[in-house]
């Protein structure tokens, strides 16, 4: 199956749709002459017609997939597209599939934004990658539907240009590996996946990968005096994982150089603790790992990207459960920092362990923090799962997380944890208490509570409650885990690569 793209270029409300193929090809412009006219196909993003090519064509079947209206013509819309092309393909049990690179040449209505070719590529093979699982690892009916071939067609057009694309297409390879491996394990459940698993399981990637790795448990973490960490872990019969990832680059680090730090939330199962949660819903509580398996994620693209800049990576994996042993409101507990903490409500516990992994990471030469968490109920309520939340503590360092959402195409909105928030977590008794002081802004009280552990030193926080489980299939990707904001984070530490 041949796979093309098409556009509308139709302009203003209620007109009809005019969708338009991005090939110069004659032949193919022939073949879906038909399709294209006036009401059958609109090119609406993740729309699909299939056309039965002659005999003898060099395909048996032309795909035209649409990438919505010309002026949104992006690398998002076709890492979107080459992911419908996909799933479709493998809904139809086509096993051999070849997209055609998109020809901007093939529109002459109105000018569509031009995009290098290798990031491009690199979008169509994520797209396309990403389109090909299905969280079906646990179903006894599964069958397999991948595909065996995909091959990206463009017009010859010089040493340069095959470079560029090649360079993009194993870029996209490395990128969406590290994407489906976070998916991968924010779809396990939480009795396969407890806190010694995702230890194993970073050991593992880091092993074939080349990263450092320490795993401890524990002793390791009342031995740093992570009373904070501790007081979420000491709830569950399931021991903690205090997990760490290093890789330095090949040339050595200079004095002086930054070392990033990238900390995640990695409760793999959130039951609220004496605070329990609601029944209802509450097995989604599994993906409370989300952050740490980005963090994971990205530190696997990172080891074969090979930027230039150092990287530790910690992860807080802990089970949040009720019990004999576990915290309760009211207890006051002092953080490796020294700050002490009124906890008022124990299912605030993701902000917990991230207190004591961002204070961790700079004791090991942090020069710049982020940390990704899926921390808030009241961030899904103030974005929607269109946008994850962002904030930060300095411009130049949230200024290239956000440049580096123009190449990950992933929704971050930036909302506010300026010093007036901070009174909102004042406590009567302790520094500060891990809730705010009533539910408004609650997705900034929680910033504020880690605002307070990194200090003085940059940091980026990505709130991915809303974003980082897709409650609806689309055309482009599947049910399940998303892998949020692992293409960012990437993009981020490479801006920093000297
Ligand atoms: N893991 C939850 C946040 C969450 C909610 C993630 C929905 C994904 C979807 C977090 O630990 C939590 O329970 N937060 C509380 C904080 C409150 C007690 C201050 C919340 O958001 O309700
Ligand atoms: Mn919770
Ligand atoms: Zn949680």
């Amino acid at each position: 199956m041949l796979a093309v793209f098409a556009v509308d270029v139709a302009a203003g409300k209620g007109t009809e749709a005019r969708p338009v193929l991005l090939t110069l090809s004659r032949d193919l412009a022939d073949a879906a002459e038909r399709l294209l006219g006036p009401g059958e196909f609109k090119a609406g993003l993740g729309e699909t017609a299939i056309l039965h090519l002659p005999v003898g064509s060099s395909a048996d079947r032309l795909l035209v997939v649409g990438l919505g209206k010309a002026k949104d013509f992006s690398l998002d819309r076709i890492r979107k597209g080459a992911g419908t092309a996909v799933r479709a393909a493998k809904a139809r049990a086509v096993r051999e599939l070849a997209i055609a690179f998109p020809e901007r040449s093939a529109v002459q209505a109105v000018s569509l934004a031009e995009l290098s070719t290798r990031l491009t590529t690199r979008a169509m093979v994520e797209g396309a990658e990403l389109a090909e699982l299905d969280w079906d690892t646990y179903r006894s009916d599964r069958k397999d539907s991948s595909l065996h071939c995909l091959t990206l067609i463009a017009k010859q057009s010089g040493a340069e240009m095959q470079q560029e694309a090649q360079a993009g297409f194993d870029e996209g390879l490395i990128v969406a590996a590290a994407q489906n491996f976070t998916r991968a394990l924010v779809n396990e459940p939480g009795n396969v996946l407890t806190p010694t698993e995702l230890g194993q399981r970073a050991k593992a990637m880091c092993k074939q990968a080349g990263l450092g790795c320490e795993v401890s448990s524990s002793a390791k973490i009342q031995e740093l005096k992570m009373e904070a960490f501790w007081s979420v872990a000491k709830g569950s019969e399931e021991p903690p994982a205090l997990i760490v990832m290093t890789y330095e680059p090949a040339g050595g680090v200079t004095e002086g150089a930054p070392v990033l730090g990238l900390v995640g939330k990695g409760i793999t199962f959130d039951t609220g603790g004496i605070s329990i949660k609601p029944a209802d819903g509450m097995e989604k509580m599994k993906y409370d790992m989300a952050g740490a398996a980005a963090m994971i994620g990205a530190m696997h693209a990172i080891a074969r990207l090979k930027p230039a800049v150092k990287v530790v990576a910690v992860v807080c994996s802990a089970e949040n459960m009720p019990d004999g042993r576990a915290m309760k409101p009211g207890d006051v507990v002092t953080a490796m920092s020294g700050t002490t903490i009124e906890i008022v409500n124990t299912d605030a516990e993701g902000r917990l362990v991230l207190a004591d992994g961002l204070h961790y990471a700079k004791t090991l030469g942090a020069t710049h923090l982020i940390d990704a968490a899926t921390l808030t109920g009241a961030c899904v309520v103030a974005l929607g799962t269109l946008n994850a939340g962002l904030f930060s503590n300095d411009e130049p360092t949230c200024a290239r997380f956000e440049s580096a959402l123009e190449v990950s195409g992933e929704g971050f909105w930036r909302l506010p944890c300026t010093d007036d928030y901070r009174e909102r977590i004042t406590s009567e008794i302790a520094d500060i208490m891990n809730t705010g002081k009533n539910r408004w802004g609650g997705a900034i009280s929680a910033a504020m509570f880690l605002k307070e552990f990194a200090g003085d030193t940059p940091w980026v926080h990505l709130d991915i409650a809303g974003c980082a489980w897709n409650e609806e299939k689309k055309p482009w990707i599947a049910y399940g885990p998303s892998g949020v904001a692992v293409r960012s984070i990437l993009e981020w530490v490479r801006a920093y690569s000297a």
